[in-house]
């Protein structure tokens, strides 16, 4: 069955070989043609060929599904009284993190599995149609493997991060719980995971320790993404992109030479605006990294501690206004550099033969994702070709 979607003001394709030839091959007055899943057609309506059914999007901006490429879904409980004291004054440290693991240990996995499926719910009505979820509120054997059983009931990208922080029993012996997580942690939680991911960060785990965990899980078959310079620089941007990872998640700190470093290899740089808002943190500057070449992405890092927001309309407004992004490369960041993020080439673009994921916009461009802060634009999500 082909459905012919027109009545397409702006179309945002994110590629360059269509329309007005920038990054965002925008083609005014566009149409979709979808055959099943895929994406068959793009191009001007005028050019459009014939199909089953047509919808008429009224005249509105057509945008690729966001790809949220940073997530931490799986937790129970909730941390507003720490964010109104962080409110009041006090720092944000890795240390909240144990409140979360304290509640996830406790909570039954249908518990885990509703809230889930509820921050789920919440990304797709904000058009993401793509989203990584981690592990990391668990930090043992059977909470981590468990955490991930969980997240792949949701998506197929799933990050096991047992090495988030050293929970309360490791606290005075951390190489314990580094051959933890790289011995029996990293077998049983390896079979639920396609990544693997360490909070390379003042508070959590030192560079040795992060590469360590890194190359066992890469042993176990399992890809590289890692966070680091939240907190502080820590020199876990750097032996990111030295050992290859897919993203290096945070960059608050980035250094001249942790840029350099990532613009020279192909690690992404994934900005989490919701984090550095909800903790009052400095703002990473994406201008600086865009204009040195490092390729950058914006994710929500949905967690209940640092940036509890599914919106990733709200990440790209405070990205313009706040880190420098321009309306489009916030845009490109949240779609197709997701997609960099996740080294997936099937979704992020419209064009042939790529997942038939798109968002209809209650605007006439995407510059009002940034324009209209706050304000719900998201119309109709279009995933795998099923409107939802
Ligand atoms: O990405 N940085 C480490 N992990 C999360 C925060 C987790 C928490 O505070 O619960 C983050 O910001
Ligand atoms: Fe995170």
């Amino acid at each position: 069955m082909s459905t012919l979607y027109d009545g397409i003001a702006e179309l945002v394709t994110n590629d360059p070989a269509q329309g007005d030839g920038t990054a965002l091959g925008v083609i005014s007055d566009g149409a979709i043609l979808v055959e099943g899943e895929v994406i068959a057609w793009v191009g001007r309506q005028v050019d459009a060929p014939a199909a089953a059914q047509r919808v008429d999007c009224g005249g509105v901006g057509v945008i690729p599904g966001f790809v949220d490429s940073h997530a931490h879904l799986v937790f129970a409980g909730e941390r507003s009284a720490e964010f109104a004291a962080r409110m009041a004054g006090l720092p944000y440290a890795a240390g909240g993190i144990a409140t979360t693991v304290a509640a996830t240990r406790q909570a039954d996995t249908a518990t885990l599995t509703a809230g889930v499926g509820r921050l789920a719910g919440e990304l797709l009505a904000a058009g993401v149609t793509t989203f990584e979820s981690k592990s990391g509120y668990g930090l043992n054997v059977a909470d981590e493997s468990r955490s991930l059983v969980v997240a792949r009931e949701f998506t197929s990208e799933t990050t096991f991060l047992g090495a988030h922080v050293v929970p309360a029993e490791y606290r005075d012996n951390r190489d314990a719980y580094v051959e933890l997580v790289t011995g029996p942690m990293l077998e049983a939680c390896a079979p639920y995971a396609r990544w693997i991911d360490v909070f390379c960060d003042r508070g959590a785990f030192d560079v040795d320790e992060s590469r360590a965990i890194l190359t066992a899980g890469r042993a176990a078959g399992l890809q590289l993404r890692v966070h680091a310079g939240q907190l502080g620089p820590s020199g876990g941007i750097q032996m990111a992109v030295q050992m290859g990872a897919a993203s290096v998640d945070h960059c608050t700190f980035a250094t001249d030479a942790d840029i350099e470093a990532m613009a020279a290899g192909d690690t992404v740089a994934t900005l989490l605006p919701g984090a550095e808002f909800s903790t009052r943190a400095p703002w990473p500057d994406a201008r600086r990294m865009i204009e040195a070449g490092v390729t950058v992405a914006i994710a929500t890092d949905c967690n209940p501690g640092s940036s509890f927001t599914t919106s990733m309309p709200f990440c790209i407004a405070v990205g313009v206004r706040d880190m420098n992004f321009t309306p489009a490369e916030a845009l490109w960041a949240a779609t197709a550099g997701g997609a960099a993020a996740l080294r997936r080439d099937d979704i992020g673009v419209l064009a042939p033969g790529k997942r038939a994921d798109f968002v209809c916009l209650d605007a006439p461009s995407y510059i009002h994702l940034a324009y209209r802060p706050g304000v719900p634009l998201i119309r109709t999500v279009v995933r795998g070709g099923q409107r939802v």
